[in-house]
């Protein structure tokens, strides 16, 4: 098992703690998850959050942070020689929780007392919200409480300090994020390799995927890969590739240590792109590259996100998809027709990072309102960037035959859309580019290494 220094964890685990300023803070790891009986699961993905503060990638495991004694424990049962026979000798979770830098252990049943004890002594007992069914039956049990008054045990001042620690990464982070993002770049340059009219989505599904278990990467989410880019997470990848179509390639490794990178390339079936698709490929490009160029400290990413759409509108004016005053189309949100979402979103262990806790949570403050426009409402992250978060920009523009016909039947901004024009555009599909950008006090960093992306270098691979 791959972890970080056992300091690492322990100072993680103390600016919580002091964070919290007191009360018991509850960690439940993940279990195994069957597919169709007990026995036969899904990848094991441990939690998040569980892996932050104590690193051990396995299931069946619970901790405790008691802010106001300093004391820390993993609950957790060791192997016995049952399990042993099948699964091998495993290292001690007492060996493996010394790792990690905490000294106690006891076993799972341990845990419902050690809630009781607190709660009867009238100590906080601080929860996260829990997105797996199990955990909140399992929290249900150990509150004895039914699942709408777990809702009082969910800590606010827990989320926000967890939120506080994750949104900035350290230098042992970020390399961990570049190895994800190597594993990831191998799995595009295979997918646009391996593309060719005729051949199935899932061809090139299967080119991306075998690259990215020749690395021993897992998949951070699933494949989007698809010539109906106009569907922004279309996960069919049933059809053959047709001569005049676009690909969207959305897709991401996590590393051993379960760092994600979420990347997306659109390229041609053919070996160039058309004059229409260069046209519209350029202003995306251009939102990215500018996006990208703006990025530092200070800025509130939800300006960054408007200044792309008014870029996208600006363009779409040009080639008369749009007409009118830009800064009034941008006030308007006539702009979520061809980008119905938002520029981007946290990322690290989790490809959205920390959406467990609460988007909002993570991406709005206090005085920050999310909008309820289509695109901007969408918007994961807004509020103002710091120095060592990392996130993803990602524009695109989509024509969406089935919104098109619904805002024109609608007769929806009428005096701005130019719906006769876009009429050639419904079989077009849609573009979207994609990259992982650190910020810094000045500036940003993409990272990993270049990934093909203007026009000439995915026509040259
Ligand atoms: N891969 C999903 C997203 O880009 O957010
Ligand atoms: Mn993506
Ligand atoms: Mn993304």
């Amino acid at each position: 098992m791959k972890l970080f220094s056992s300091q690492t964890y322990t100072e993680r685990r103390s600016i919580l703690k002091k964070k919290l300023g007191g009360g018991l803070a509850l960690f439940l790891g993940n279990n195994e998850s069957p597919m169709n009986y007990t026995d036969n699961t899904y990848r094991f993905r441990q939690d998040s959050n569980f892996l932050y503060f104590f690193g051990l990638n396995m299931p069946g495991l619970a901790a405790t942070l008691d802010a106001d004694t300093g004391e820390e424990i993993i609950y957790g049962d060791e192997f016995s020689i049952e399990d042993i026979i099948w699964v091998g000798q495993q290292e001690t979770i007492s060996d493996l929780s010394k790792k990690v830098g905490v000294f106690r252990n006891e076993a799972s049943s341990k845990l419902a007392n050690k809630i009781k004890d607190s709660l009867s002594k009238g100590q906080k007992v601080h929860i996260l919200p829990a997105y797996r069914s199990e955990n909140t039956f399992k929290l249900m049990d150990l509150f004895s409480c039914n699942r709408l008054e777990l809702k009082d045990y969910v800590s606010t001042e827990f989320i926000k300090g967890i939120v506080s620690l994750r949104s900035i990464k350290s230098a042992e982070e970020i390399l961990q994020m570049e190895e994800a993002l190597a594993i990831t770049r191998a799995m595009h340059i295979a997918a646009i390799q391996s593309k060719a009219v005729g051949k199935k989505e899932y061809e090139l599904v299967a080119a991306a995927a075998t690259k990215m278990h020749e690395k021993n990467g897992e998949l951070a989410y699933p494949f989007i890969l698809t010539q109906n880019g106009q569907t922004l997470h279309n996960h069919d990848h049933s059809h053959t590739l047709s001569s005049g179509r676009l690909l969207i390639n959305d897709s991401g490794a996590e590393n051993t240590m379960c760092y994600a990178a979420d990347i997306t390339r659109t390229f041609p079936v053919d070996a160039t792109f058309t004059s229409k698709q260069r046209e519209i490929y350029e202003i995306v490009l251009a939102m990215e590259e500018s996006s990208i160029e703006s990025l530092k400290a200070g800025i509130q990413y939800k300006t960054v996100h408007l200044n792309a759409n008014r870029l996208m509108l600006s363009k779409l004016s040009e080639i008369g998809l749009v007409k009118g005053d830009v800064e009034e189309m941008l006030d308007l949100g006539v702009g979520g027709l061809f980008m119905p979402h938002g520029l981007g979103h946290m990322i690290g262990l989790d490809v959205h990072d920390m959406e467990d806790l609460g988007e909002n949570y993570v991406g709005y403050r206090d005085g920050l309102e999310r909008s309820t426009q289509l695109g901007l409402k969408s918007l994961r992250l807004a509020k103002e960037l710091e120095s060592g978060n990392v996130l993803t920009v990602e524009p695109g523009i989509y024509f969406i035959p089935e919104l098109i016909a619904k805002w024109e039947a609608e007769n929806k901004f009428d005096n701005f859309i130019q719906y006769s024009k876009l009429a050639n555009y419904l079989d077009f599909g849609g573009i979207r580019i994609e990259d992982n950008v650190l910020v810094t006090e000045n500036s940003f960093k993409v990272l990993g290494e270049r990934i093909p992306k203007t026009i000439s270098e995915l026509e040259k691979l």
